[in-house]
């Protein structure tokens, strides 16, 4: 079967992997892409593993079964770290992308070697995290801070005008941190472990000040996807690509966030929701 006409499915808990999605699709401008934005069920930072499990399994399984997939990019730092192992274990055919805070590369660039990074509280206190801190931690000292309520609050000041909550979010999660400035002791580095946190990037880089680096993981993950593709011998070889769009939540949301936030004028090719199938029901909320 030739699967390169096949799309890619990209998913988050809401709007936030979009900025995944726009690097996907610089990366890789043939390809067809499927996001699925799960916000009739965000966020997921601060509801657990089992949670976070749950909806990551029922997703990959409808954009395999509705999309015929050829790969999966998780575009949520938090489904990545609750999920990914168990994801490729009950997938072991499909190519699976996952987005983890970008530790080591902030390790390499920073020349203070003190590195601030901020994210869900799922993804800072997960054991893959840790790992992946403690692999790392002759490289470097790791200011850690986990923002709740912040990838939410950045979702739902895409419906209205009013980002205050989320100004202020920011200033109180980085002033928690400790100094930020290129002298020794600051902090030189902030990772940006939330994928949300890319559209409040112009908000974070005014508080910490324009000497300090910030880093997202989005182009390496489109460079990684690419490598998949190449070794499986998938890859589109011809256009044009298409991106569709797709939620269980509001999708009018989803379309502002689209036309705020994409900065590409792609056929928005199809808003709908789906409904997990009961088999796939969630746990409900404690
Ligand atoms: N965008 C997601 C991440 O990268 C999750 C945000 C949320 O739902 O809490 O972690």
């Amino acid at each position: 079967m030739n699967l390169s006409t096949a799309p890619i499915g990209v998913f988050d808990s809401s709007v936030g992997g979009l900025s995944v999605l726009q690097a996907l699709h610089a990366e890789l401008p043939l390809e067809h892409f499927v996001y699925l934005d799960d916000g009739g069920h965000a966020p997921y930072g601060e509801r657990g593993d089992a949670y976070v499990i749950a909806r990551s399994r029922a997703v990959t399984q409808h954009l395999r079964s509705r999309y015929g997939i050829k790969a999966l990019v998780i575009a949520c730092n938090t489904a990545t770290m609750a999920a990914v192992a168990l994801l490729r274990a009950e997938h072991p055919d499909l190519p699976i992308i996952g987005v983890e805070p970008g530790l080591k590369p902030a390790a390499a660039a920073s020349r203070t070697k003190r590195v601030g990074v901020i994210g869900t509280r799922g993804t800072v206190t997960s054991a893959k995290f840790d790992a992946l801190r403690r692999s790392l931690q002759d490289q470097a000292e790791y200011i850690v801070q986990p923002c709740d309520g912040l990838a939410d609050s950045i979702s739902r000041s895409v419906a209205s005008s009013d980002n205050s909550k989320t100004i202020a979010l920011c200033a109180d999660y980085i002033s928690a941190m400790g100094q930020f400035g290129t002298q020794a002791g600051q902090i030189d580095t902030l990772v940006l472990g939330c994928t949300h946190y890319v559209f409040v990037q112009d908000q974070l880089a005014a508080l910490v000040g324009p000497q300090v680096q910030i880093l997202s993981t989005g182009e390496p993950v489109a460079r990684q996807t690419r490598r998949l593709l190449e070794a499986a011998q998938t890859l589109a070889t011809a256009g044009p690509g298409r991106v569709q769009l797709t939620t269980t939540g509001d999708p009018a949301v989803l379309q502002a966030a689209a036309q705020r936030w994409l900065g590409f004028t792609t056929e928005l090719a199809f808003i709908a929701s789906f409904s997990a199938s009961p088999d796939q029901a969630l746990p409900v909320e404690p």
